[in-house]
């Protein structure tokens, strides 16, 4: 297994290019089950979630290939399954059930089960198909749905959920009239897949705002698609650049996306300058402590949470980071304590009390975001830090070793 290898104290400074986004790109590579023939899909990030979604499709007898840009055809389905041993390394595998539903009548989908970051259920998608008349077991750990065809209906999510929202979008594009999301999703991720269904023939309208309006139509069509900007991978970059003192130029990203973060960055002293096609993060000679919230979009993100939580820990003062987005999101809390921060956490919050410097040490990932935020930390941590568990960090980040050693980082990646 890998590890990954990081000596602090470099400056970051050049350019890096943002990729793709994962949450954007894996409900767009899904939607590919609501058309047969052949989509084309572009600026895919390499990235190990996008793997397992290429395989989830497979084993439903999609073609896939693989060049450029991904191709995908769903034209002759063969199983509606969703193995456990898929299912388990990627929640977000339970998008495919609204598309399977919708299209083929039927899906037989693997409960996620619980994960790192807290329960993370999956019943607002359910409630939300029942609503549109499927007919729902729970079998040996399965989710196992059928309906003839879907009826549109108003469905009201009490708790705002980015794939229930997806989920249900894209199932409601194949049903029997209107269907109303109310509290919906209004991630950026959201709208482009709704972009993306519309260019498929799909009627949606609405995607963006806490309302999404589908009329049903009867089939849609194969589509060319380009997916966003990465706002997290840019979000991370821009708080290792701001930790580091660092001065970076993002390439290939959206500002208007990031407007929450660029707003945090700046009340910690960060200078962030709008350059043709991105961003130039210029990082103060100390970052000034600030309260943080996370909250949905257009909310400062959850995924960027353990790592403004790394860059609190060397702030001058006291910080609170508060999390209201997933419970037991904090495990990097822990290892970031064995590098010297001084965290206490209180119910939903972390209570920073900045450090003048953070020491290198071995940690372990817990989960995706958890270990970028470590990277991070070992970027400016005195000495050496070992992360093990790589295969976290590989799930959504692409070559992030490779990209910040391009920015001056003393960092590596070693086969253990
Ligand atoms: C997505 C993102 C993830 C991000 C999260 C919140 C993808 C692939 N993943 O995850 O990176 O951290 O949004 O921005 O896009 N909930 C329920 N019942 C449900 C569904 C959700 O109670 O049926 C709760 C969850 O436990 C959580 C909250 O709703 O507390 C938000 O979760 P949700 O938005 O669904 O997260 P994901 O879509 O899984």
């Amino acid at each position: 297994m890998d590890k990954i290898v990081i000596r602090g104290g470099a400056r970051l400074a050049g350019e890096v290019t943002i990729s793709g986004a994962k949450n954007a790109a894996l409900p767009v590579i899904v939607s590919s089950l609501l058309a047969g023939g052949w989509n084309t899909y572009r600026n895919i990030p390499n990235l190990v979630d996008i793997k397992t979604t290429k395989r989830l499709l497979l084993g439903f007898g999609a073609k896939v290939e693989e060049g450029e840009t991904l191709r995908i055809d769903t034209g002759s389905l063969t199983s509606c399954e969703a193995p456990y041993d898929l299912v388990r390394t990627m929640r977000a595998s339970i998008l495919v059930l609204g598309p399977l539903v919708a299209r083929m009548g039927k899906a037989r989908v693997s409960l996620p089960g619980g994960c790192a970051i807290g329960a993370r259920p999956v019943n607002l998608h359910l409630k939300a198909l029942t609503a549109m008349g499927a007919h729902i077991e729970l079998n040996n750990g399965y989710v196992e749905a059928t309906a003839p065809r879907l009826s549109g209906a108003t469905i009201y999510f009490d708790i705002v959920t980015v794939t229930g929202t997806e989920n249900i979008m894209m199932a409601a594009t194949l049903a029997r009239g209107r269907t109303v999301l109310e509290n919906a999703a209004r991630e950026p991720e959201v709208t482009n897949l709704a972009q993306v269904l519309n260019d498929m023939g799909a009627r949606i309208s609405g995607a963006g705002t806490d309302v999404i309006t589908i009329d049903g139509v009867e089939e849609l069509h194969p589509v060319e698609a380009v997916v966003i900007p990465d706002r997290v991978e840019a979000g991370t970059f821009m708080i290792a650049a701001a930790m580091t003192g660092g001065d970076v130029v993002l390439r290939q990203c959206e500002p208007r996306h990031l407007d929450a973060v660029i707003h945090t960055l700046q009340e910690a002293g960060v200078g962030i300058i709008p350059v043709e096609g991105g961003l130039r993060v210029v990082g103060p000679p100390d970052i000034t402590s600030i309260n943080v919230k996370t909250i949905p979009y257009p909310g400062f993100p959850t995924d960027l949470q353990a790592q403004m939580i790394a860059c609190m820990s060397v702030a001058r003062g006291i910080s609170v980071v508060t999390e209201t987005v997933f419970e037991n999101r904090f495990m990097h809390v822990y290892e970031l304590m064995r590098m010297g921060a001084d965290i206490v956490i209180e119910g939903p919050s972390a209570i920073i009390k900045g450090v003048p410097k953070l020491r290198g040490a071995p940690v372990m990932a817990t989960d995706l975001r958890a270990s970028a935020s470590l990277v991070i930390a070992g970027l400016i941590a005195e000495g050496t830090t070992e992360l093990s568990r790589v295969y976290h960090i590989d799930r959504g980040y692409e070559r992030i070793e490779e990209k910040l050693s391009r920015l001056g980082a003393d960092i590596r990646r070693v086969k253990v």
